[in-house]
Parts: C-alpha cells; sequence; structure tokens
C-alpha cells in the first residue's frame, strides 16, 4: 500500500486541533452550537490570500466566498446563495469584496490568455478593462495596468453586489448592511481600503466617479 499522499495534511490537522483545544477546550464546542459572522467575505481563490489570516480572525468570525478573480456575476446561484444566507439568515453587518494585486484571473483577462473553460468566467473582468479602457490606457506599463484592472474590478463587483435582489431588499427593509471594496498586496500582505463602502442605494450613482478620482496614478 502507497503511503497517504494527504497524510502530511492530516497530521497537520490533527495538530491544529489539539493546539487549539489546548489553548481554549471549548473552543469546537461553541463553534456547533452556532455561528454568527459579522462579515462575508468575497475573494479570489488564489492560494496567496486566505480570508480568515489576512484578518487575523477566528472560526465562526468570517463567511466567506471564494472564487477566481472575486467575480459577483448576476445569475451565479452560488455566490447568490452566499450572500442570501449571509443577509438574510446570518444577519452580516458588513459584506467585504476583496480583491488582490498581481491577481492572474484578472492577468488573464487583461492579456487575453487561453486557459480553457475559465476564460468564459473572466469575459466578466474582461468587461471591467472595456468598460474602462480610457482609464486603463492612462497607464503605460503593463504591471500597473493590471493593478488598475485589478481595483477596478473590486469596484465593479462591489456595485453588482449592491445591484443584487439580496442587497436591495435588505435595504427597502431598513436591515444595516454595508458593501466594502478592498484589495490585498501580495508583496506586503496589507489589505487597503478603496473608498468605495456602499450602505444605501443612493450611493451607488457617485461611487464610479469618487472611486476612479482617489485611486492612485500607479501602484508600480
Ligand atoms: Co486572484
Amino acid at each position: 500500500m502507497p503511503a497517504n499522499p494527504l497524510s502530511e495534511l492530516i497530521e497537520n490537522n490533527r495538530r491544529w486541533s489539539a493546539e487549539r483545544i489546548r489553548k481554549d477546550p471549548d473552543f469546537f464546542v461553541r463553534l456547533t452550537r452556532q455561528q454568527a459572522p459579522q462579515y462575508l467575505w468575497i475573494g479570489c481563490s488564489d492560494s496567496r490570500v486566505p480570508a480568515n489570516e489576512i484578518v487575523d480572525l477566528q472560526p465562526g468570525e468570517l463567511f466567506v466566498h471564494r472564487n477566481v478573480a472575486n467575480v459577483v456575476v448576476h445569475t451565479d446561484l452560488n455566490c447568490l446563495s452566499v450572500l442570501q444566507y449571509a443577509i438574510d439568515v446570518l444577519k452580516v453587518r458588513h459584506v467585504i469584496v476583496c480583491g488582490h494585486y498581481g491577481c492572474g484571473g484578472v492577468m488573464a483577462a487583461l492579456q487575453n490568455q487561453r486557459f480553457g473553460l475559465i476564460n468564459n468566467w473572466l469575459r466578466h473582468v474582461q468587461d471591467v478593462a472595456w468598460k474602462y479602457d480610457a482609464a486603463l490606457k492612462d497607464e503605460t506599463l503593463l504591471d500597473a495596468q493590471i493593478d488598475r484592472l485589478c481595483e477596478l474590478n473590486v469596484i465593479e463587483q462591489v456595485i453588482n453586489v449592491c445591484q443584487t435582489t439580496v442587497v436591495e431588499s435588505a435595504w427597502e427593509r431598513g436591515q444595516q448592511v454595508t458593501i466594502h471594496g478592498w484589495i490585498y498586496g501580495l508583496s506586503n500582505g496589507l489589505v487597503r481600503d478603496l473608498g468605495v463602502s456602499v450602505s444605501e442605494m443612493d450611493a451607488i450613482d457617485s461611487l464610479r466617479e469618487s472611486a476612479l478620482a482617489r485611486l492612485a496614478p500607479t501602484r508600480g
């Protein structure tokens, strides 16, 4: 019998669980009773952007949805279901769309690289690039264009979240929920708030303009 190729992970898990219990004997018992996260994280699947770790939150504190290039599509039943459950049932107060610089999905979209099926998904990011063609052309270096598109993609996805029936309905019934746009730097581990937080429908109109004005000219 060959050794279990995942035995190292199972070992890691045993150690992790034991360490948790050693520090806090009731930790898992408490978690089995309920989860009450305040935040929903919509981020990229990239292995270098681990949601809980970045914001130093414990199990039970962050509800998470991740996909390639942190895209929110109005027909994506998976993402919409996460959003609906988070807002309607868990009653999270904040939805954070977090992109990251150097995103492979954004890079592929901008450079029209072909990887197969996923190109259909990345078409949504290409739509963002098309929409902001002028802003992207202000950047002469490719890396700066990619970083700019990473930021613009977050802003567009924030708007997409705001325009779901889930968020619209929550705001209509007076439920407090704020949608935020962040971007994470792979090179320094730091999150940057893009300043596009929205708490009511009326605020969306001016969001794109103010966000564009706030973005740094180049990231390098
Ligand atoms: Co990415």
